[in-house]
């Protein structure tokens, strides 16, 4: 039986995503969303690329979830952006509302799904889906670090004029400014980082990452990035459902690893048929287990917001 995944928000990044999953012809894919009409045009779209890139995936668009029931991954886009005016504290918890009401209806529909949240703020939002949905920690992980880290290894393979196959970057904390890229452990052909790229140089590659966000955001002027996020959460759908146990930074439950206890914090995990397998403990120094420590913070605040 071909494995399912459903997408619910058929935005921006779920529907390329929609798309990314179909074209990879090894799962059915649900696109789920309020705006009636819209899931279906998209999906048929979809779909109706099949005979000519030659996958058999078949893609539904609703409105409803019994379509979704029995998924085997659950990406979870659906949430508005921060619009103009609209202080954080807003954002997150109108995100709370829609993010509780999704991830209820999927835990009933899918109770042995593995959810991936993407909407934003990201630490937060799967904080809350762990605890809406009552699914064990390897069940529920959040997608920012490979977002994070795909940015990293771009503007690093530019500086180099290098191919960015070459470069293995890792970047760990929470999504957003207090992000924590890791030039010491990243390497090009092998090669650490910091014997290629002066300090001065890597450390504004290093804000640039941070704000990578930020500086699509600016350049589309209305709405947020979506290709490099939709293919990250790929990656990890990749890894998932063909069992191929990639290591990759995402946000999962910490419970002591890194010296953080209850939080969901980027950092680098086994991905595999069971979900998160194994969160793997790097060496850090102080500073750099300081920088995670703040971000760990940063995200400690917001779930705070959420009174969860
Ligand atoms: N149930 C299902 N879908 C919903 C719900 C809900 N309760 N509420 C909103 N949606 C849908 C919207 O109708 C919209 O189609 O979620 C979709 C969000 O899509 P976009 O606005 O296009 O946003 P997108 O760019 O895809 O980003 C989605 O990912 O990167 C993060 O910060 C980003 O949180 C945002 C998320």
């Amino acid at each position: 039986m071909r494995s399912k995944v459903t997408v619910v928000g058929a935005g921006f990044v779920g529907s390329t995503l929609g798309q990314r999953v179909a074209e990879r012809d090894y799962a059915d894919v649900v696109l789920m969303d309020v705006v009636p009409d819209m899931p279906q045009g998209k999906a048929l779209d979809i779909l109706e690329a099949g005979p000519v890139l030659g996958y058999d995936s078949l893609v539904i668009g609703t409105n409803g979830y019994d379509e979704t029931a029995n998924s085997d991954i659950v990406v979870v886009t659906s949430g508005i952006a921060r619009k103009p005016g609209m202080s954080r504290d807003d954002l997150i918890r109108t995100n709370q509302g829609i993010v509780t009401q999704v991830v209820q209806e999927v835990a009933k529909h899918s109770p042995n799904a593995i959810l991936i949240c993407v909407t934003n703020p990201l630490d937060a939002m799967v904080q809350l889906a762990y605890k809406v949905s009552g699914f064990p920690k390897q069940r529920v992980l959040g997608m920012a670090g490979v977002l994070d880290t795909a940015r990293f290894r771009t503007f690093i393979a530019q500086e180099l004029n290098v191919s960015v196959r070459d470069v293995q970057a890792f970047v760990l904390g929470g999504h957003g400014d207090t992000m924590v890229p890791l030039a010491r452990l990243s390497t090009v052909a092998g090669v650490p980082l910091p014997e290629l790229i002066p300090a001065e140089r890597l450390q504004q590659i290093v804000e640039r990452t941070a704000n990578g966000g930020a500086e699509i955001v600016n350049l589309l002027k209305q709405g947020s990035a979506y290709y490099a996020p939709s293919a990250s959460v790929l990656q990890m759908i990749d890894s998932i459902l063909l069992d191929k146990k990639m290591i990759m930074p995402c946000s999962v439950y910490l419970e002591g690893e890194y010296g953080i206890n209850g939080l969901f914090v980027g950092v680098p995990a086994k991905l595999g048929a069971k979900g998160v397998e194994e969160v793997i403990q790097l060496k850090l120094t102080e500073d750099e287990r300081a920088a995670l420590q703040k971000s760990a913070d940063a995200v400690r605040e917001l779930i705070g917001v959420m009174g969860i």
